[in-house]
C-alpha cells in the first residue's frame, strides 16, 4: 500500500501503522545555523556538500555510508574485540556471519567498499577488458578503469528516466548484454558487474527473476557474475514486496537465494550491515580466493582483519544478523518512502518509484533553465543547504565525471540530488523538516541561478571539487 493510502486510512478505525523495531537509548544534539552563517559555510566549501564541516549542517542526510547508529548488542560487542594481529576471534564470527547470511564460502575482510572493489578489480581485469554492469558507481567504475578495463552500462532503459514506474529499474537488459558478448566475444568480457540496488538510478532493485535469467545467459558464455552487495537487503526487500512469489520469504530466505546466482560479492558494510566502517569481499572460487587473499596483504592489512580492528569485525558480525531482519529493512525502506510520498503528494519532481536509500530530488525539473553544465543538481543541493542546512549530495553530471579516451564531460541522463536516509538516526519529524524545505527551494526554483567549476580534481571530482555562483 502506498504512503498516501495509508495516510487516508489513517482518518478511519483500525489504522495500524508501521513503527521501529527499537527505541533511542542515547541521543546526540544537533543544531539549526543562521542564513547568514550556511552562506559563509557554503562559499567557503566551494558550493560543494563534501567540503562542508559537519557541524554547520542540521540534518545531515549526505550519505547512508557509515552513519548508521549502532544497536547496544552492536557497542557491546566492541568490548570483546580480540585484537590480535592474526586469527582474531571477530574474524571467525564475521566469516560465519556472511556465509550463513549471503551464502559465499570464502571472505577477504576489507577496510571498506572500495578496498575490496580495488581487489577484485585488480584480480579478475586484464587491461583491454570490459566489464558490463547494471549502471557504474563511482568508485567501482574507477577501480575497473585503474586495472585497465572498460565499463559497458547494459542497465534496462527504464533506469535513465527518472518517472518510469517500472518496478525494478536496477534490472540488466539481458539483450543489450547479449549483443555486446557477441560483438566482443565473450574473452573480452572480464565478469558482470551487478549491484543490487542500484544506488545511481535512485536505488532502484533487481528482480530475482532477472538475477536467475542473468546466471543462465553468463552460463552459456562461461561469463562470471560479481555482485556489489551493499544495498542487498534493500533489494531483497523490494522482491519480497513487488515480485510474485516471494510475499511469504524472509529477507534472509531471498538474499541467500539472489546472492546464489553469483560468483561472490564486494561489500561496503557501512551501509546495509549497519557499521561506521567496514567492508568484505567474498567468494565461491578457491584459486581467486588464493589471489585475493594474497593481495589483501598488500593494500589493506593480513587476511584476518583486512584494515578492520577486532572490535569493528564484532560490530559489523552483529550489524549483518539485525541488518537482514524483516522488521528492520521494513522500516528503513518505510522511513525513505514517507519522505518520498510527502513530495510526491505536493508535486515535486523526484525519482520513482522511491528507492531503497534515499529520495533523488530531479534537478532537471527543478531548473530546465540551467543547462546541464552548469551543474543543476549541484547548484540544487547547494540551495538545499542553505535553506535549511539540510546536507545531501550530487549525482549528476560532477559525479558522471570525465570521459578518460576523449577528457570530454560525461553527460549522463540522470541529473539527481541524492538525500541518503542513515539508518536508525532520524525520526519522521526531521523527515517533515526536510520535506518542507525541499518544497521551499521548489517554490523559489525560477530565481535559481547555476554555477561555474573553479577547481577539478583527477580523480572522482564530486569529493573535491569547488564551484562559484554564475553572476
Ligand atoms: N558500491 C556502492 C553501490 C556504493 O554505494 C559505495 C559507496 C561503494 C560501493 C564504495 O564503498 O564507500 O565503503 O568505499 N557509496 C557511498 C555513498 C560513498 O554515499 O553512496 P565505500
Amino acid at each position: 500500500m502506498s504512503d498516501s493510502a495509508f495516510r487516508t486510512m489513517g482518518q478511519q478505525a483500525g489504522r495500524r501503522s508501521w513503527a521501529e523495531p527499537w527505541k533511542i537509548k542515547m541521543v546526540e544534539p544537533i543544531f539549526m545555523t543562521s542564513r547568514e552563517d550556511r552562506e559563509g559555510a557554503i562559499v567557503d566549501a566551494g558550493f560543494n556538500t563534501f567540503l562542508l564541516r559537519s557541524e554547520d549542517v542540521y540534518i545531515d542526510l549526505l550519505t547512508d555510508s557509515g552513519t548508521s547508529a549502532m544497536s547496544d548488542r552492536q557497542w557491546a560487542g566492541m568490548m570483546s574485540g580480540d585484537e590480535a594481529y592474526a586469527g582474531s576471534r571477530n574474524f571467525y564470527h564475521l566469516e560465519e556471519a556472511v556465509r550463513s547470511v549471503y551464502g559465499y564460502r570464502y571472505l577477504v575482510p576489507t577496510h571498506q567498499g572500495r578496498g575490496a572493489e580495488h581487489l577484485i578489480s585488480q584480480a579478475l581485469i586484464s587491461p583491454g577488458q570490459i566489464v558490463p554492469g547494471n549502471m557504474y558507481f563511482t568508485t567501482t567504475r574507477m577501480h575497473q578503469e585503474l586495472a585497465g578495463g572498460s565499463f559497458a552500462d547494459v542497465i534496462v532503459h527504464e533506469a535513465h528516466d527518472p518517472s518510469d514506474p517500472s518496478p525494478f529499474k536496477g534490472d540488466v537488459d539481458l539483450g543489450k548484454l547479449e549483443s555486446l558478448i557477441q560483438r566482443e566475444g565473450a574473452e573480452r568480457i572480464a565478469y558482470v558487474s551487478l549491484a543490487g540496488t542500484v544506488n545511481m538510478a535512485g536505488g532502484q532493485p533487481v528482480s530475482m527473476a532477472n538475477a536467475r535469467a542473468l546466471r543462465e545467459l553468463c552460463d552459456r558464455y562461461g561469463i562470471r557474475v560479481y555482485l556489489d552487495a551493499t544495498r542487498m537487503f534493500e533489494n531483497a526487500y523490494f522482491i519480497q514486496q513487488r515480485e510474485s512469489g516471494y510475499g511469504d520469504k524472509s529477507i534472509r530466505a531471498i538474499v541467500h537465494e539472489f546472492c546464489g546466482y553469483t560468483d561472490g560479492a564486494w561489500m561496503s558494510a557501512k551501509k546495509d550491515n549497519l557499521v561506521n566502517i567496514g567492508g568484505w569481499l567474498a567468494v565461491n572460487d578457491p584459486d581467486l580466493f588464493d589471489r585475493l587473499r594474497n593481495l589483501v596483504v598488500i593494500y589493506e592489512g593480513l587476511h584476518t582483519y583486512g584494515g578492520m580492528a577486532g572490535r569493528d569485525m564484532e560490530a559489523l558480525a552483529i550489524g549483518i544478523g539485525e541488518g537482514v531482519e524483516d522488521d528492520h529493512v521494513r522500516t528503513r525502506v518505510g522511513q525513505v518512502q514517507y519522505l518520498g510520498q510527502l513530495l510526491i503528494d505536493w508535486g515535486i519532481p523526484i525519482v520513482q518509484p522511491v528507492g531503497g536509500h534515499g529520495v533523488f530530488l530531479d534537478a532537471r525539473r527543478f531548473y530546465p533553465h540551467i543547462p546541464q553544465d552548469q551543474f543543476p543538481a549541484q547548484t540544487l543541493t547547494a540551495e538545499l543547504y542553505l535553506d535549511s542546512g539540510v546536507r545531501g549530495m550530487e549525482r549528476g553530471i560532477v559525479s558522471a565525471g570525465r570521459d578518460p579516451a576523449t577528457g570530454a564531460h560525461r553527460y549522463p541522463a540522470l541529473e539527481l540530488t541524492r538525500l541518503a536516509i542513515p539508518r536508525r538516526v532520524y525520526t519522521q519529524a526531521h523527515m517533515d523538516v526536510v520535506a518542507e524545505s525541499v518544497k521551499a527551494v521548489y517554490d523559489a526554483r525560477g530565481a535559481t541561478r547555476g554555477l561555474k567549476m573553479v577547481y577539478e580534481p583527477r580523480y572522482l571530482r564530486f569529493f573535491q571539487a569547488r564551484f562559484e555562483r554564475l553572476p
